[in-house]
């Protein structure tokens, strides 16, 4: 896929006309990351927006005990970076390539040009923005309210509609992803959240397939 059509593909630049996204494409640089690699870190000063072309990039606060908290694991056609460029602040998070990942990125002159010409990407903008409060909402919700067991399936259930794909019987099957990478989302450990996905597993709730878990729709009823 070439930049303007990916570009086309990313919900805040979806309503540009095809003369702007040619315009935009040209001031944009790909960069790729090596799995594993930081594109920056939290308290970073910020001067780029990137938008992601493959691969998936997580959005994480590392504690100084090298705990840490996925905020969010974003893949193509998501963008990150913005809030340094909005608020002038320092990066609110640091963001680590997952896998191998190529990224696109718009430097904060060229970004602030875009946002003040064209009141649709403000708009579009406003929109993610507002969808990402509302997950984050959720994910404060989850984390004060449920204990770890109510937590590792709510997880799992939110993994399952947001990457998933749902099969002809009602189950939804997703990547399975490390059980490190679970925990970490839910500030538990690694091997609470084996335990506990066993145990989900012994229910008939999950099972558990090479590299996928597949959700029984028993398992919606029961923690929706
Ligand atoms: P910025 O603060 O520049 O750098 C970190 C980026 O992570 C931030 O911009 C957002 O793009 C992204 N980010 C921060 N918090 C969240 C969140 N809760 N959900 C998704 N993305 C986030």
């Amino acid at each position: 896929m070439d930049d303007r059509e990916l570009l086309r593909t990313v919900p805040i630049f979806a309503e540009l006309s095809d003369d702007d996204t040619a315009a935009l494409a040209r001031l944009t640089s790909r960069r790729r990351y090596p799995k594993d690699t930081v594109v920056f870190f939290e308290n970073e000063e910020g001067d780029s927006l990137f938008v992601i072309v493959e691969g998936r990039i997580k959005v994480t606060i590392l504690g100084d005990d090298g705990r840490e908290i996925i905020l969010s694991v974003l893949g193509p056609g998501d963008f990150f970076g913005e809030m340094a460029l909005l608020d002038n602040e320092p990066r609110s998070a640091t963001a680590i390539a997952v896998e191998e990942s190529e990224l696109l990125a718009l430097n904060r002159a060229d970004f602030q040009g875009v946002v003040s010409e064209k009141a649709s990407i403000t708009t579009a903008l406003i929109k993610v923005l507002t969808q990402r409060l509302r997950r984050a909402n959720h994910q404060i919700s989850t984390l004060a309210l449920l204990d770890v067991y109510g937590r590792v399936a709510r997880v799992i259930l939110d993994m399952a509609r947001e990457e998933g794909k749902r099969l002809k019987d009602g189950r939804i099957a997703f990547r399975r992803a490390t059980h490190q990478e679970i925990a970490n989302r839910i500030g538990t450990t690694r091997e609470t959240v084996t335990r506990m996905l066993k145990d989900l597993e012994r229910q008939g709730l999950i099972h558990i397939e090479g590299r996928e878990i597949i959700v029984q729709p028993d398992f919606e009823k029961s923690f929706d």
